[in-house]
């Protein structure tokens, strides 16, 4: 759900006027309306048994994951830390998906010991052997499906010396080891993040889901009861309503998918929508009659890591609030917008052309909520930005 420049306006005023925003730097506001109608989307598309866990590392502010717990939706841990960060939330451990490529032998031991009912994803054949036997958790395994996608270098795991799960062409070696380990009861794959197609997630569903299949049947033919009774399918999408409706349509759609439990493992398609950030202007200054002007902001690499330590094209639209009302209508002019930090490269946007902006005036940037403030990363010390969830 958007968030438009008039309900941001509206949020921005209220926190105002109820006291609850203070900073002369930056604030971000995240919508918990815009959380719950991307949850419900979820709820109401996806078979009934589907159990969703929200990807943390999207974003990890406390008050977002206890909102997400207290809805009843799962979390997606992509590191140890993260579950503990699930478990302040207040969640059951039967909802939480441990999902780190590098778990350490000790991490597990705390899961058996503590957390029992949690699901761990082993990364690799590799990881489990590490694995108390009778281990107290749920385990699966990792499978990456081979498929191509349209995630681009940086986002697209499914490629053949991907980092992430078990090449799907060691299938007599995975089918060994669900014969060994007969505790597996989930497959898991994530292709990448940024999707725009769903083909090649319903592709790996295909893939995996008959995978899964002949595992299980090879079990029954040596008599291990135990099954492969979930299929945990990730995240990676970023679509509307629609497309995310349209995607579920064809997944139901795939040869025995009915047999499997699924988990979703949704960051960006829950969260991105749903924050906004607000910045004092702090100065507005021209070099040259000639050149764009430089407007000073609150936020920059430290918050947008991604979109300006990459060439990554990530968009964050923006408006203008200004401080002192105008007789007459304001011109539009070009600026660049820079972030607070020492280094030449933290420049959040060049050339955008704006209503005339002055020192005093507020910058709204919006499509904040994903892979931000989790991200943060603290250059030059200066304090992470107030937060409020509204
Ligand atoms: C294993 C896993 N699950 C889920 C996600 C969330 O992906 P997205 O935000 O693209 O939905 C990621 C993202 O990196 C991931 O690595």
């Amino acid at each position: 759900m958007k968030i438009s420049k008039q309900v941001a306006k509206a949020y921005y005023t209220d926190a105002i006027n109820r006291g609850i925003c203070s900073s002369d730097k930056a604030v971000v506001f995240y919508s918990k309306d815009a959380l719950d109608h991307q949850l419900n989307i979820l709820k109401n598309t996806f078979p009934e048994q589907t159990m969703h866990a929200i990807a943390i590392k999207t974003c990890n502010h406390p008050k977002v994951l206890k909102h997400i717990v207290e809805r009843g939706f799962g979390l997606e841990a992509a590191s140890f830390e993260e579950v503990l960060l699930a478990k302040e939330a207040g969640i059951a451990n039967d909802k939480i998906v441990f999902d780190s490529p590098v778990k350490t032998r000790n991490e597990i031991l705390q899961c058996h010991n503590d957390f029992p009912g949690i699901l761990l994803n082993a990364n690799a054949l590799e990881e489990l052997s590490r694995y108390p036997e009778n281990f107290n958790g749920r385990i699966g395994l990792r499978i990456n499906p081979l498929v191509n996608n349209s995630g681009g270098a940086f986002f697209n795991v499914a490629t053949a010396n991907s980092k992430f799960g078990v090449p799907i062409t060691k299938r007599q070696d995975i089918i060994d080891h669900c014969l060994q380990y007969e505790s597996i009861s989930c497959l898991h794959f994530h292709i990448g993040s940024n999707l725009t197609d769903l083909s090649p997630n319903i592709e790996a569903i295909s893939k995996v889901a008959t995978l899964a299949f002949e595992i299980n049947t090879k079990r029954r033919e040596k008599g291990i009861s135990n099954q492969i009774a979930t299929l945990d399918i990730g995240g990676g999408i970023e679509f509307d309503q629609e497309r995310m409706e349209a995607f579920v349509k064809s997944l139901v759609q795939i040869p025995n998918i009915q047999e499997f439990k699924l988990i979703t493992e949704y960051g960006n398609f829950i969260h991105k929508q749903n924050s906004f950030v607000v910045s004092h202007v702090e100065y507005v200054i021209s070099n040259a009659a000639d050149l764009a002007e430089t407007v000073f902001i609150h936020v920059g690499a430290d918050l947008f890591v991604r979109k300006v330590y990459s060439d990554l094209d990530i968009e964050y639209p923006c408006t203008v609030l200004h401080a002192t009302p105008s007789a007459s209508p304001r011109k539009e002019k070009s600026y660049n917008i820079v972030g607070p930090l020492c280094f030449a490269g933290d420049v959040l946007m060049r050339d955008i052309k704006l209503t005339e902006i002055e020192e005093g005036d507020k910058l709204f940037l919006y499509n904040t909520g994903a892979n931000t403030l989790s991200m943060w990363s603290g250059h030059c010390s200066r304090t992470i930005p107030e937060f409020v969830f509204c």
